[in-house]
Formats: structure tokens, C-alpha cells, sequence
């Protein structure tokens, strides 16, 4: 099948200084490094996902200016399926322009561009390869819109990753998902409590379910991750390996792309599992800079032992 994973979403250059610290607001300081990188959240899980030897497809939108270009080539070099990746006439590609410390930490602003013109006419376009994905994941860098329609289509599992948070949308957001996946920040706006730890975490990932969510995985960087499960009442806490944070930019993404891959190659294994294996290839990614190029590759799956 030319359609395991399906990813709708974003596509953006990354513009990133490295930074002893983040800097506080109003204040300048000196950074130490600056690169461009092909970034944007679906783009990245999409290609976490091929990197790990999935077939995966993207829908998005690029600029018409040059680096719409160099971003459909990117993909192809990761071997995307890039036939619903569309250039955007009079539009910029996006872009996001990220601070990153010493330990690891980042800071994002994203300038959306042709992103926001990703439309529902798009997925209409692409609903047949909609429709055959055995797993679908979204965003919300991209509208809330397209995310919603491209659900109503899917037939397989879909994950929809809340982020960045926004305050536009209605109930069907969070229930028409498989899984909703968030990180701590965006659990925290979602549920408007604190979520700082892994008892929060569970508490948060409830509310969710009591909001609609059928499942909630929660990732909290460092610390692991929470899953809760709607149907069957169950709820579990993983840990993640301790390594030496070099630049965790994108390290959701790596931890999205990974489950899609294990949901349907590894489909026998417990939830449980699936979750602990992302939380390892998520993991690893943040011991390298950038994030495509940071992600592992098949290797990785050896290492897993599964
Ligand atoms: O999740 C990381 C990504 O968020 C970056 O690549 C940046 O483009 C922003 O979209
Ligand atoms: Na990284």
C-alpha cells in the first residue's frame, strides 16, 4: 500500500540562532550559531515517519518563492510522496524563527504563509489518498479546518497533534481524533490546568477524556509521557531514556512520526509499547541539532529490539 502514513500539515524553513540562554523579553543577547533547516510540524513527522521506512504522504502548501522549491526537494530526498504538495501562487513559504539554548531548550515563532492556505478544496482533491491512509495525522499550524474535514474522511487510526494551541474550535476537534497527542504547554491551555509533572499530567489527560478525547497521550519532554484511553478506562505513564539534550526542537514530531510508524508495522504490540519505543526514537533525536536531519533512520528499529 503507497498510503501507510498520511500527514496534513506544515511546512516551514527554520531560521535558528543558537543561544547560551533563551533571552528574557526586551533583552538582546549573543548567540553562537545561526543555521536554516526544513522544519514546520507536519513536515517533520511526516518525514520522522519515511525516515523510519514507512510510505508516507504529505498534503501542504508551499510558497512560490524559492524556497517552496528547495522544500519539495527536501522531501523527495526523504522520500516523501510529494503529489499533494502544492505551490501557492503570490504566497510565501513559511517560516519559523526558533531560539535555542545550551541545555536544549527552544523558543518558536512561526510565520504561517502559504501554510494557511492549505484549504478544504485541498483535501478534497487528495481525498482519496485521505481515505486509504492506514494512519492520518494532523495539526494545528496548518487550519483548523482542514484538520477537522481530513478526519471526517479518514478510515484508519488518526492522530491530531494540538499544536501550537489555539482558542478556534468546537468539540469535534478533540473528539473526532484516534489520538490527541499534546505536550505539557499545550495539555496545560487545553485543559487551563497546570501540567508540570506526571501526576498533573494523568489529571489533565482525564479532563481531556471528559472533554471528548476517545485517547490523550501527553509528552513531557524529559519525563516521559502519559496515555489515557477513553474506552477501556486505561491509563499509563512511560519513562523516557535519560540522554544529553543537544537541541529537543522537534522532538514531538519525531515521537509522532515513530508511533505512526509502529501503528501500522507493529501493530501487534500493546499501546504501551508503542508509546515507550517513541519516547526512545524521540529521545535520540534530541542528542543532535536540528530536526529532520536528527531523526533517526531504520537503525533505530534494531536498537528497539522489536
Ligand atoms: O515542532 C518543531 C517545529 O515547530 C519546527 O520545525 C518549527 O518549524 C515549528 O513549526
Ligand atoms: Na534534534
Amino acid at each position: 500500500n503507497l498510503n501507510e502514513v498520511v500527514v496534513i500539515g506544515s511546512c516551514m524553513i527554520d531560521f535558528v540562532g543558537y543561544a547560551p540562554r533563551l533571552p528574557k523579553p526586551g533583552e538582546t543577547i549573543h548567540g553562537t550559531e545561526f543555521v536554516t533547516n526544513f522544519g514546520g510540524k507536519g513536515a517533520n513527522q511526516c518525514v520522522a515517519a519515511a525516515k523510519l521506512g514507512i510510505n508516507a504522504s504529505l498534503i501542504a502548501r508551499v510558497g512560490d518563492d524559492s524556497w517552496g522549491e528547495k522544500y519539495i526537494s527536501n522531501l523527495i530526498k526523504n522520500e516523501v510522496d510529494t503529489s499533494y504538495v502544492f505551490k501557492t501562487e503570490g504566497e510565501r513559504t513559511g517560516i519559523a524563527q526558533i531560539c535555542v539554548s545550551e541545555d536544549g531548550e527552544n523558543q518558536i515563532v512561526i510565520i504561517a504563509g502559504a501554510n494557511k492556505r492549505l484549504s478544504i478544496e485541498d483535501i478534497e482533491e487528495a481525498s482519496e489518498c485521505i481515505k486509504t491512509a492506514k494512519v492520518l495525522i494532523l495539526q494545528l499550524e496548518t487550519s483548523v479546518d482542514v484538520a477537522v474535514a481530513a478526519m471526517r474522511l479518514c478510515q484508519g487510526v488518526s492522530i491530531l497533534n494540538g499544536a501550537p494551541f489555539t482558542t478556534e474550535y468546537d468539540h469535534s476537534l478533540l473528539e473526532l481524533p484516534t489520538i490527541f497527542c499534546v505536550n505539557e504547554h499545550e495539555a496545560s491551555q487545553f485543559t487551563q490546568l497546570p501540567v508540570t509533572n506526571k501526576m498533573e499530567a494523568e489529571t489533565a489527560a482525564s479532563k481531556l477524556i471528559s472533554l471528548g478525547c476517545r485517547s490523550v497521550l501527553i509528552t513531557l519532554g524529559q519525563d516521559g509521557a502519559v496515555y489515557a484511553e477513553k474506552r477501556t478506562g486505561n491509563i499509563f505513564y512511560v519513562e523516557t531514556p535519560k540522554v544529553e539534550s543537544v537541541d529537543s526542537t522537534g522532538a514531538g514530531d519525531a515521537f509522532i512520526g515513530a508511533l505512526a510508524y509502529l501503528l501500522v508495522r507493529r501493530k501487534e504490540l500493546p499501546i504501551e509499547e508503542m508509546v515507550q519505543n517513541a519516547c526512545i526514537v524521540a529521545a535520540d533525536s534530541v542528542t543532535r541539532k536540528g530536526t529532520q536531519p536528527s531523526f533517526p533512520d531504520e537503525q533505530i528499529l534494531e536498537k528497539l529490539g522489536i
